[in-house]
């Protein structure tokens, strides 16, 4: 039995290992650099006040409220710990260890992981020197295996593929493969880009559509997504929704959300246009990166490695030298942009080092 000083002392251990909510050099994540809403902060100290009841057996008022939102039917919406949790989900309704599931590379990191664990095998298509899906090759691949992914916006380019080109490669897939379309970044997208996904799964009832609370929302910490597809797709990944697996507060705190969409709409612009600020001054220092309509920029190999030159930042980088920096506050691009010019040898960033 650990003593009353030990015991306080992992109390106090694990305070301090929580991240800080306000860390302008956060960017390798792709979190929201706000702290919750006032009303949704003060709506989640609400809930934790019924921590000692269980939430709902299955989280059906979230549901309903998540379909009501986005225009679909209730039973056609699950929701899992996390777009994680959904794709999980999915994986483990609908595939057998062995079976083929395509990716993009690079693709977010939690892909490959997500395969592993569900035992498939992946088979990695390229992307082009642009940071785009190479759909031909994507439909070839998906002829022989169970799940194809397509996240749009890509993570780690940011590329949106257009609507166009996404419903003719929805042709081009088998019927019984499914495809995991990923919009955990999509409220960065301005809205005459966004594919109307509801009508896009009564055409397709092998999609899934996934999205998330923990980026535009900025609620990493708490683990919301969820997923929508055909109800005939649905009804078996609700078959398998976990009991009292979302916590006693996502509910509430999808509600406040909701109900805060205004300066939601606010802090999303702000992001939006940091973004657009940020390419367009490295940019101006002659520093390529993707077409990015998320909440971070990529910027493939250069001459002089992206390692050498953030040295001071936390951002993500790749294998293949590329780096992708998660857009923050302007104290943040300030930072970015300073790093870069202060490199001597940089930048020249030319396409053609995505992959
Ligand atoms: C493309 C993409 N999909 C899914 C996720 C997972 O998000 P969540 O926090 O909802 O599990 C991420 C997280 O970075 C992501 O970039």
């Amino acid at each position: 039995m650990p003593s009353l000083a030990q015991a306080s002392r992992a109390a106090v251990d694990a305070l301090g290992a929580l991240p800080n909510a306000i860390d302008p050099f956060a960017l390798s994540l792709n979190e929201n650099p706000f702290p919750p809403l006032p009303a949704v902060r003060a709506a989640l100290i609400h809930a934790v006040d019924a921590a000692n009841r269980y939430p709902e057996f299955l989280p059906e008022s979230m549901r309903t409220m998540i379909a009501r939102h986005i225009g679909v039917g209730a039973e056609q919406v699950v929701l899992g710990a996390g777009a994680t949790g959904v794709v999980m989900q999915v994986l483990q309704a609908v595939t057998e260890p062995g079976d083929r599931i395509v990716l993009a590379s690079p693709t977010f990191d939690g892909y490959p992981i997500f395969a592993r664990i569900a035992r498939l095998a992946p088979v990695s298509v390229p992307l082009d020197e642009r940071g785009h899906h190479d759909f031909a090759a994507m439909a070839q691949a998906a002829a022989g295996a169970r799940v194809v992914v397509v996240c749009r916006p890509h993570n780690p380019t940011g590329t949106l593929e257009s609507i166009a080109d996404v419903e003719r490669f929805m042709t081009r897939i088998p019927a019984d493969t499914i495809v995991l379309l990923d919009e955990a970044y999509i409220e960065f997208v301005a809205p005459d880009y966004r594919i109307d996904c509801p009508d896009l799964v009564r055409h397709f009832p092998n999609v899934v559509v996934l999205r998330t609370f923990s980026k535009a929302y900025g609620l990493a910490g708490l683990r919301i997504g969820y997923g929508f597809g055909s109800p005939q797709l649905t009804e078996t990944l609700w078959s398998m929704q976990l009991p009292f697996g979302m916590d006693i507060t996502s509910a509430v705190a999808v509600a406040a959300s909701y109900n805060a969409e205004e300066q939601l709409q606010q802090r999303i612009s702000r992001i939006v246009s940091e973004r657009d600020y940020l390419r367009r001054r490295l940019s101006t220092m002659g520093v390529y990166s993707t077409d990015s309509h998320a909440n971070f920029v990529y910027l493939p190999p250069a001459s002089r490695p992206w390692r050498e030159v953030f040295t001071g930042l936390l951002v993500r980088h790749y294998a293949d030298g590329g780096v992708r920096i998660t857009v923050g506050g302007r104290v943040a691009t300030q930072a970015v942009l300073h790093a870069v010019n202060d490199s001597s040898a940089c930048c020249v960033s030319g396409i053609g080092g995505v992959r």
